[in-house]
């Protein structure tokens, strides 16, 4: 995204963060207890929990948690945790209850919504009553179609948080797209190296030959410049009306988008784990994930209207195609800028104008974490 003399100036005198904020498992551990395990986070859409009973888990730092649909529709998350002797419950990354949770240590098991029903040879335990132990929740909303948990005690209201772009994507009609595709990525590198990266085009012409083609990295602007949502759009080029491999739609767009948007791809990141991509005819979203100081997993996924996959119709594969590429090309980098930034000789070095949003997501984040 371009920096434009607008309300989008750069912090005058931002540089890149210290070394200990990519090296250091006292920072991670800090990022999990205060970010990861205290905001607001995507953890996918509620299309992957079509039936009662259908799961997934999700792990966070020492943290894990089972979401599910539940016997009454209901997208629910608990604690991964038995309320007997704590034991993990769940293990798969996805799966089916069929109407109930067990714990595989003593056969506690838990009703869908999280109510103990069954505690073997607990009647006979003075003054134990099931009500008092049931799986403990967490806080989910859907928004977009997209869910998001927050494991603190005392999460801000999400309406609240989200106030800033809640309704700012209701042309793309996101919740009513499917995913086409999601493809999982390990990336040797720090998340927020993930995050900072989506955040500028300045390294396009240099490493995204491809993509360059189809927008100019000084052509755009950024219109949410500060707090934890951070992005604008990048107009395409002349004769480029998205991004695939050969510019072109790779199928109509969607329904009800401005005549301008169609000349638009628009990139947004969405504290802490979420990037958004929104083009004249799909959405693209990413979550990133640390999994170590120098690990991430990345998911990306492609969502188009129904009718259009099931039509087989169109090329909505050149989409993916061209993104995994571009894709891996940014892990590519990333996972070299890790390497680097592990030296000793490396030290914090000042942001050009065209990355004034990672010098807003650094200020954001720091306000955070200290
Ligand atoms: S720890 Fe789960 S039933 Fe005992
Ligand atoms: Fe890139």
């Amino acid at each position: 995204m371009n920096f434009k003399k607008t309300a989008d100036t750069l912090t005058k005198g931002a540089h890149t963060l210290e070394r200990n904020f990519y090296t250091s498992s006292e920072i991670l551990n800090k990022e999990y207890k205060n970010i990861f395990q205290s905001q607001w986070v995507c953890v996918g859409r509620e299309e992957e929990l079509t039936k009662v009973g259908q799961y997934k888990t999700i792990n966070i730092g020492d943290e894990s948690v089972i979401i599910l649909r539940d016997e009454n529709e209901v997208i629910r998350a608990h604690y991964n945790v038995c309320r007997h002797r704590g034991t993990r419950i769940c293990i798969e990354k996805n799966g089916n209850f069929s109407k109930s949770i067990q714990c595989g240590y003593h056969g506690w098991t838990y009703a869908l919504d999280g109510k103990l029903i069954g505690a073997p040879h607990m009647d006979s335990v003075e003054n134990f009553n099931k009500n008092d132990y049931s799986l403990f929740p967490i806080q989910i909303k859907a928004w977009e179609g997209f869910i998001f948990i927050n494991l603190s005690d005392d999460p801000e209201d999400f309406d609240h948080a989200f106030s800033p772009i809640n309704e700012r994507f209701s042309d793309w009609n996101i919740s009513s797209l499917k995913t086409l595709e999601t493809k999982t990525y390990e990336v040797k590198g720090n998340w927020k190296l993930v995050i900072q990266n989506y955040c500028e085009c300045y390294h396009c012409p240099i490493l995204h030959p491809e993509l360059a083609a189809i927008h100019n990295y000084m052509g755009g602007r950024n219109d949410l410049f500060e707090g934890p949502f951070l992005g604008g759009y990048m107009d395409f080029n002349d004769g480029k009306d998205s991004i695939t491999s050969n510019g072109e739609l790779c199928c109509p767009p969607l329904p009800n988008i401005k005549e301008e948007d169609k000349k638009r791809v628009y990139y947004y990141s969405i504290f802490p784990n979420m990037l958004l991509s929104l083009h004249p005819e799909y959405v693209m979203y990413h979550t990133v994930w640390p999994i170590s100081i120098n690990r991430s997993i990345v998911t990306c996924s492609w969502l188009f209207e129904k009718e259009i996959i099931d039509s087989n119709d169109h090329k909505i594969q050149d989409a993916v195609d061209f993104w995994d590429m571009t894709n891996k090309q940014d892990w590519y980098i990333s996972e070299l800028s890790q390497l680097g930034i592990q030296s000793k000789k490396y030290s914090p070095a000042p942001y050009s104008g065209q990355e004034s949003l990672l010098a807003a997501f650094d200020k954001h984040y720091k306000k955070i974490i200290n």
